[in-house]
């Protein structure tokens, strides 16, 4: 059974719940235990993660594929992170919720960064945000961090550069490859940012860069030497159809099983199986005034009256 409300700060029947800090994430890079981090983009699914313990929730440009059927990040705007980070947020009572920060919304300039930060902090109720780029942004990453908003930085492909990259492609080939994504993280961390997203390079790049900076890195298709590993939510609840990255693991077969809810729901409804008279309310008596309750003990989310 569960509430409709704001988790944050709620209690559990195991007590108060406490909110994963950035002190705390930068701690786990010594102490353990390694990061989960994961996507979600609403609501309902935010609240099953952050159920599950998932350290921190990101709001990812990814949305503009997942949840808007794009064939990339690129027109994913600031508002529309904002959108969901609002129904994200309100879900999470111990993840930290962290936006993406989308094409455009920081390249022009360190000012820019600042601004659009600060948005997604105020209007999409973000506790940090998220930039690609290395050494390019570090100033950009800098600043917003003066301003008081945690960074975290993302480095090896960076899917907003798509097009001058040709396709998503795997980074760090190479030793000049493996050194200019070390280059980038290390300016990264001296410009302040509390960990990094290292996405598809070799393992052993990711190994290096991982000893190379003193603040978590967190690895999608990057290995097992990050202290961290990040997946989108609808991979690795195998949501997702078509082609499928090579790191994205699959940790159940979602997408099968509601293909399947959905096709005993379209039979029954055929059929009239569905609804049955547990499903209906009481019947009418012309001498009752008094009205049923919609939900009986739950409080369902999202059902209109
Ligand atoms: O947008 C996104 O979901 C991301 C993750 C894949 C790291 O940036």
């Amino acid at each position: 059974m569960y509430s409709n409300t704001n988790s944050r700060g709620a209690s559990t029947p195991a007590g108060p719940v406490s909110k994963v800090t950035v002190p705390e994430i930068r701690a786990r890079k010594t102490r353990g235990p390694a990061i989960a981090m994961a996507t979600a983009y609403d609501f309902t699914m935010a609240r099953l993660v952050d159920e599950a313990g998932v350290d921190l929730i990101l709001v990812g440009d990814s949305l503009g594929m997942v949840v808007q059927g794009l064939p990339n990040t690129l027109p994913v705007t600031l508002e529309e992170i904002c959108y969901h980070g609002r129904a994200v947020a309100r879900a999470a009572g111990r993840a930290h919720v962290l936006g993406d920060m989308p094409f455009m919304s920081y390249q022009v300039s360190p000012m820019q960064a600042v601004e659009s930060a600060g948005r997604l902090v105020k209007e999409g109720a973000f506790e940090s945000v998220k930039l690609e780029g290395g050494e390019d942004v570090a100033e950009h990453a800098r600043r917003i961090v003066r301003a008081g908003v945690p960074v975290m930085g993302h480095v090896g492909l960076q899917p907003q550069s798509v097009h001058s990259l040709g396709g998503f492609k795997v980074q760090g080939r190479g030793s000049e490859g493996a050194a200019k994504i070390v280059r980038d993280a290390v300016a990264l961390e001296e410009a302040g940012v509390y960990a990094i997203v290292l996405e598809a390079v070799p393992p052993d790049v990711a190994e290096q860069v991982t000893a190379a900076v003193g603040v978590p890195t967190i690895g999608i298709g990057a290995g097992a030497a990050c202290d961290g590993q990040v997946l989108v939510c609808t991979d690795l609840l195998g949501m997702s159809r078509g082609h499928a990255p090579r790191f994205a693991k699959r940790y159940a077969e979602l997408g099968d099983t509601i293909v399947d809810a959905m096709q005993r729901y379209v039979s029954e409804v055929q059929s009239g199986a569905f609804p049955g008279a547990e499903h209906a309310y009481k019947e009418n008596r012309p001498d009752e005034s008094g009205s049923q309750r919609v939900t009986e003990g739950v409080r369902v989310v999202g059902l209109r009256h």
